[in-house]
């Protein structure tokens, strides 16, 4: 069977502009797509902006200006920053493509003609930054029970789509499909949710225009949440069902923040039921940031830009941090203090001290050429590091399945500290002074390298231009960008011969 992956972001609205939030969901899923391709998987990345719907009209209409032309403006932030950030998404979707008015209008007809949608009336509590209703029960002294907002009455004419007809279908889902809903505490509020019984939803609007209009009906516009799930399939050319499509849907995982979990693992599940498609694979859910222990937020100044960050303090230093720092589904907390230690501990003194010390001996004992040797040693530090990189990689790989990037991680770092102890335990600078140990010198070298070819590789999903770096300093005859992971399970890949660059500190030490 061929090998392929399809992972996707949310797509953002585009009347907040990005911040370290929307950077964390994409730089995961951007390390996931790096991390398959090296396992030799044909990917499909797809992130992207929600632009229609009451809230981003709204947002237009207080500056004056059209819906499409805010649209325009911010998208350039989004694009931007994914740039700077090493993005490697295959395509960027706008909801106001034509492409995807066509999918969202096609996909509403299919669930239509499937007796799933009818004309009625609807009457409830109204949460406009949510772009959800609620029904009194649920609301929190009046408020919207996600984001506490107020919240108002409405009425109108709309189109209804029979969820309440998917529920059961819908828990027998879920409970045989454990990795449907990711991670497992997450699965049980759903479940829970659906339990309690579905409603049929409003899945049309006739107060404002900013949308995609209803079939045959154009007083009505699309609800937002189906014109935007609908994403996930417009990006793989649906409803052409060939082509990308054929390839890669479903999708193996909508990435997405535990804020709208609801949306992906209910709604979406039963829109694509009742069109008769298959479900994606898995969502997972992952949590909160705040920063320094606050809710970020434009009033309290503190939301965090991820561009400006990268510029400080460097975009693999960025992407290393979140996803270091907080097991992927917690919530987790940003501050300058968590960031320079992780910096100072993890990359310089662990990363960045093994890369140079290693290249420094190899220009300073053999003139930057390694060696050719005959054995890579049968010492117990030879075997000790050759087994725990099977280890580590076997680890990381089984962390990625899951989504663990912080054990994904950990599992690397577990290495790079052993190649400093064994540079340690090793201690070429002894070595180089008699010269009957000149054989174990060059086996000695050539493992510290071997060993940094491998760890280019590992780190390169995260940290790419780090990764790329390794491996140019090293002579590799191609980017780590084209690695594989085969290509470092077995001890020995490393051609000698080759010329090594010592290069500057990959990560400075900041003094804080
Ligand atoms: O909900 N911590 O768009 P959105 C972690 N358009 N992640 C965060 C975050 C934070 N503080 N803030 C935002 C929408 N995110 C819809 C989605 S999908 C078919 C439609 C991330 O701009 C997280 O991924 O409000 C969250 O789910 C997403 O941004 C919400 O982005
Ligand atoms: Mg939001």
């Amino acid at each position: 069977m061929a090998k392929r992956f399809y992972v996707t972001t949310p797509i953002y609205y585009v009347n907040d502009v990005p911040h370290i939030g929307h950077a964390y969901t994409t730089i995961a899923c951007d390390v996931l797509a790096r991390f398959k391709k090296a396992e030799g998987y044909e990917v499909f990345f797809l992130t992207g902006t929600d632009e229609h719907g009451q809230k981003v009209e709204k947002s237009a209409d207080e500056r004056g200006e059209k819906p499409i032309e805010l649209a325009d403006r911010v998208v350039v932030r989004f694009k931007e920053l994914w740039d700077k950030l090493g993005i490697t998404h295959d395509r960027f979707i706008r909801t106001t493509e034509a492409d995807h008015k066509k999918a969202v209008s096609d996909l509403f007809e299919r669930v239509k003609a499937n007796g799933d949608i009818y004309l009625g009336e609807y009457e409830d509590w109204y949460c406009t930054p949510c772009e959800a209703f609620w029904p009194e029960t649920q609301l929190i002294e009046g408020a919207c029970p996600d984001c506490g907002r107020p919240t108002q009455r409405l009425s109108e004419p709309s189109y209804f789509f029979r969820m309440s007809k998917y529920g059961e279908k819908l828990l027998a889902h879920i409970e045989k499909t454990p990795d449907f809903i990711q991670p497992a505490s997450r699965r049980n509020e759903i479940v829970s949710f659906v339990r309690e019984g579905l409603r049929d939803l409003s899945i049309s609007r006739t107060t404002f225009s900013w949308g995609i209009p209803v079939p045959n009906d154009p007083a009505h516009v699309i609800y937002v949440w189906f014109d935007a799930l609908t994403n996930y399939l417009t990006g793989v050319g649906y409803p052409d069902e060939g082509g990308d499509f054929a390839k890669f849907w479903p999708a193996d995982v909508h990435v997405v923040g535990k804020d709208i979990l609801r949306f992906h693992t209910v709604y979406w599940p039963t829109f694509l039921m009742s069109a008769g498609l298959p479900l994606p694979k898995k969502v997972f859910a992952h949590g909160w940031w705040t920063v320094e222990g606050k809710k970020m937020s434009k009033s309290l100044g503190n939301v965090v830009e991820p561009g400006a960050m990268a510029d400080e303090y460097g975009v693999d230093a960025i992407r290393y941090f979140v996803l270091r720092e907080v097991p992927f589904g917690l919530d987790g907390d940003f501050s300058r203090d968590a960031l320079v230690h992780r910096i100072n501990s993890d990359l310089a003194n662990d990363l960045g001290n093994l890369v140079s010390r290693v290249l420094s001996m190899v220009d300073k004992y053999r003139g930057g050429v390694l060696n050719e040797v005959s054995s890579h040693g049968d010492e117990p530090e030879d075997v000790e590091l050759r087994e725990t990189l099977q280890r580590s990689i076997a680890e990381t790989r089984w962390a990625m399945e899951e989504l663990a990037f912080h054990k994904g991680l950990l599992a690397v770092w577990t290495f790079i500290r052993l190649v400093n102890k064994y540079v340690d335990t090793t201690g070429p600078w002894a070595l180089a002074k008699d010269p009957e140990k000149a054989q174990r010198l060059d086996q000695v070298l050539y493992n510290m390298c071997e060993s940094l070819r491998a760890i280019g590789l590992l780190v390169f999903p995260f940290m790419p231009a780090t990764g790329e770096e390794i491996w140019s300093r090293l002579g590799q005859p191609k980017s780590a960008s084209e690695g594989l992971m085969e290509e470092i399970e077995h001890w020995g890949g490393l051609a000698a011969g080759i010329k090594i660059r010592r290069g500057e500190s990959l990560f400075p030490r900041i003094e804080s």
